[in-house]
């Protein structure tokens, strides 16, 4: 079956950027002029995805706002003329990349729960999970990269890379068995492992397709590590049972709910960006020397 739905949980509270995220969602910080959130639309787009849920909460209305038309703004870039052409076609352009849902979560319980809130706009198709807070930038999308394996085997697949072994208990660690080059097997996981627990340095970085089948597990998932319902151990039921896939995804992830993270992907992508990359790379050139 094609997968042509996604959702993206954005409706968690972003405590590791304090104070940016007080009153303005860690999804719409910006990575140079565009909001991580359009990132993430683009690559789903770009993916084949053409139904988009968006899991938000009270104080996101701005990523309604910015999947949205402005009829004000746009008139003001008309006027302006063949100048501002460019970006008037931009603006409008991004209300309509696809179709857009939008659903809150009540209370921040977790990704797991956030998941469950979307089980009426899936219903009864495999969808893909494309986490709020993780770009990935790279030619080959990596969510389009993760489709193709479920069309391939028909089960439920993760997007994972390999993570160092001092960070692995900040993230999920898989059970693996190569298959056939970046894809591999996965029959087992744990969420933030103790150094004991550790099953492999394979962790899921950002994004999921998942079956219809995990809103019944979820429905059953109590609450795991701090407290939270966590995905990874709707996941970790749906691996035991059913078997899973890892893929390895080409792309660079940046992760936009940690301050380093956010740095990393201002710089390398303002170091790419068509209007100020050589500017910046002859600015970061001069201050390295004094570094
Ligand atoms: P995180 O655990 O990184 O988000 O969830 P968080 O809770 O905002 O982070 P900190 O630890 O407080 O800084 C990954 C993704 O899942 C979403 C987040 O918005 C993020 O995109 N999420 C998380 C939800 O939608 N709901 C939740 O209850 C939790």
């Amino acid at each position: 079956m094609k997968v042509t739905k996604a959702v993206i949980p954005a409706a968690g509270l972003g405590t590791r950027v304090l104070p940016a995220t007080k009153s303005m969602p860690k999804e719409m910080l910006p990575i140079v002029d565009k909001p991580a959130i359009q990132y993430i639309v683009e690559e789903a787009v770009h993916s084949g995805i053409t139904d988009i849920l968006i899991i938000t909460n009270r104080g996101k209305g701005l990523i309604e706002d910015h999947f949205d038309r402005v009829p004000e703004l746009e008139a003001r870039l008309t006027k302006s003329g063949p100048e501002k052409e460019a970006i008037l076609k931009e603006i409008v352009g991004i209300a309509h990349k696809a179709n857009f849902y939008f659903v809150r979560q009540k209370e921040t319980l977790g990704l797991g729960h956030a998941v469950g809130c979307a089980k009426s706009f899936v219903g009864n198709e495999p969808f893909a999970v494309l986490y709020g807070d993780d770009v990935i930038i790279g030619k080959d999308p990596a969510c389009g990269q993760l489709i193709r394996a479920y069309e391939e085997y028909g089960k439920g697949v993760l997007g994972v890379k390999k993570v160092s072994a001092e960070s692995i208990g900040r993230y999920s660690s898989l059970k693996v068995e190569p298959l056939k080059g970046n894809c591999f097997s996965c029959t087992d996981m744990i969420e933030k492992p103790t150094p004991d627990k550790v099953l492999s340095l394979y962790s899921i970085l950002g994004r999921c397709i998942l079956p219809p089948e995990i809103f019944d597990i979820l429905d059953q998932t109590k609450p795991g590590t701090g407290g939270e319902i966590q995905l990874t151990d709707a996941m970790r039921t749906l691996a035991r049972r059913d078997g899973m896939l890892a893929v390895e995804y080409s792309g660079t992830r940046y992760d936009m709910g940690n301050k380093l993270g956010i740095m990393k992907a201002q710089v390398e992508v303002g170091l790419n960006h068509p209007e100020i990359g050589p500017e910046f790379r002859a600015y970061l050139k001069e201050i390295c020397k004094a570094l």
